[in-house]
């Protein structure tokens, strides 16, 4: 149906409320020295408006709820078990479903079988837990997105697109050191970028002539396929879940967090079509995770994903979500906000090197945007620049790529006027952005310093 109208209605009614927690900018300030100026160590009752992720943060529909009172908590062949496994099977045709506790399980999982010293996984581009599990077994993780995606300004419409020549060259010069190949959809990491289905038709060609298997990081499968339905050519007039069955159908497995799509507060799975790789990943799960029917979750919660992957590809709520999402985006960029564009499916990204041009990168302008988007209005956003990524192995620190905060939108969380709210809040930023100091880190771990890290302001 066309929108006749400008305002976005959400495709709900609110049944149950949580209290929204007000401060003052003077608790807050308090709060911020309390924890050195980082933003993971804030209490999330000190928060008003929480974008730090939309993973896990997600409102449950009240089918869900009723769901979860169906759940069978039964240690083996729980039938709650089987209402999972059909509800993934009717997107994800796998033999093999098999329930972890969230996403990096499953990726810790598979990479534990085919990752090792002297192994190289190419991805469009790796999310860091993914990186971190192939790391951690002695691979070599290597991001391979086309050009348009780390250019903030493109307006490519599959920003996520694999670089189908570079893979090529990968392959050929180290096929026998490739065990798969990987697509995140959407490509959190380049900002909530999609991947076209006529990229993933070229990724298999090359799997298939290299005889490679294909898996998808699919946490963003459902926000994925709307954007193939909006922007490719062709698929305009499709039901969602055809596009989404032609996108899994062209993988080996995947390794999903149903923190995010799946409309979860907890919960993942890995997903394969190949017998023996399953049992080889289903003797891990025992051992760390639980018996195979199960994974590290309750029955409650199986029924709850059920019943999630049965939403989230509802023509409504994702024409809502996408365009919620956008809303905030163009808001921002109306108001000259520099913001990462197309807008991602998940969040939107502001460019903290574009607005704080004063900040060198080494002094943290994302960090500088974060620490004022919660002392003015109570925001929690999320520094995806410098200080996650500029800290390298050999100890040196370099800028990274591109400075962004992250401004995640929870799925069916806030209302429009809560992201008015933000809007206004972004817009206070921009009339004081010269004035924003930038940071200095007084003490950070070896590793991951971004959620540990202290920072002092520079002045
Ligand atoms: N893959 C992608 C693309 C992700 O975005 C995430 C999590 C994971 C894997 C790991 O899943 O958290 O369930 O273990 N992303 C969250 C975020 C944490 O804030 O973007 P998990």
């Amino acid at each position: 149906m066309d929108q006749p109208f400008r305002t976005i209605i959400e495709p709900f009614r609110i049944h149950s409320v949580e209290p929204m927690r007000m401060t003052t900018a003077e608790e807050r300030r308090a709060h911020l020295a309390a924890v050195d100026f980082n933003l993971f160590q804030l209490r999330a009752e000190h928060v008003l408006i929480d974008l730090l992720t939309d993973s896990g943060t997600g409102a449950m529909s009240r089918d869900q709820w009723a769901a979860v009172q169906r759940g069978d908590e039964s240690y083996a062949g729980s039938p709650s078990y089987f209402v999972f496994r059909d509800a993934v099977r009717r997107l994800f045709d796998f033999e093999h479903i098999i329930p972890v506790h969230q996403g990096r399980a499953a990726e810790r999982i598979l990479f534990s079988v085919l990752g090792g010293p002297g192994k190289v996984v190419p991805n469009n581009t790796h999310f860091d837990t993914t990186r971190a599990n192939i790391e951690a077994t002695g691979a070599e993780a290597v991001d391979l997105v086309i050009a348009e995606g780390h250019d903030p300004r493109s307006d490519h419409p599959f920003k996520g697109n694999m670089d189908l020549a570079a893979l090529e060259r990968l392959l050929a010069a180290r096929a026998d050191d490739v065990p798969c190949v990987m697509v995140t959809i959407t490509n959190n990491s380049g900002g909530g970028q999609p991947v076209s289905l006529a990229n993933l038709r070229g990724v298999r060609a090359l799997c298939d002539r290299f005889d490679k298997p294909l898996f998808l990081d699919a946490c963003r499968f459902a926000e994925n396929a709307w954007f193939i339905r909006e922007r490719e050519e062709g698929q305009g007039e499709r039901d969602v879940v055809d596009i989404i069955r032609d996108v899994t159908g062209l993988a080996d497995g995947v390794t999903m967090s149903a923190k995010k799509d799946p409309l979860g507060n907890i919960g993942g799975w890995l997903a394969l079509a190949d017998d023996h790789l399953a049992a080889q990943c289903r003797n891990i799960v025992i051992l760390t995770e639980g018996f195979p029917t199960y994974g590290g979750l309750a029955g409650r919660d199986l029924e709850a994903l059920a019943q999630g992957l049965a939403e989230v590809v509802q023509h409504d709520y994702l024409r809502y979500r996408i365009g919620s999402t956008a809303y905030l985006g163009r808001a921002l960029a109306e108001r000259g906000v520099p913001v990462l564009s197309p807008f991602g499916g998940h969040a939107i990204y502001i460019d903290a090197r574009a607005l704080l041009p004063h900040v060198d990168p080494l002094e943290y302008p994302g960090q500088a945007v974060a620490v004022a988007l919660y002392e003015i209005g109570g925001i929690r956003s999320c520094e995806i620049g410098t200080v996650m990524f500029g800290r390298h192995p050999d100890g040196s620190e370099q800028p990274a790529a591109m400075d962004l905060v992250r401004l995640a939108i929870p799925r069916r969380t806030y209302t429009q006027s809560h992201i008015d709210y933000v809007i206004e809040v972004c817009e206070r930023i921009l009339d004081r952005a010269g004035d924003l100091p930038g940071y200095r880190i007084i003490e950070e771990p070896p590793a991951l310093r971004h959620f540990t890290a202290r920072f002092a302001p520079l002045r």
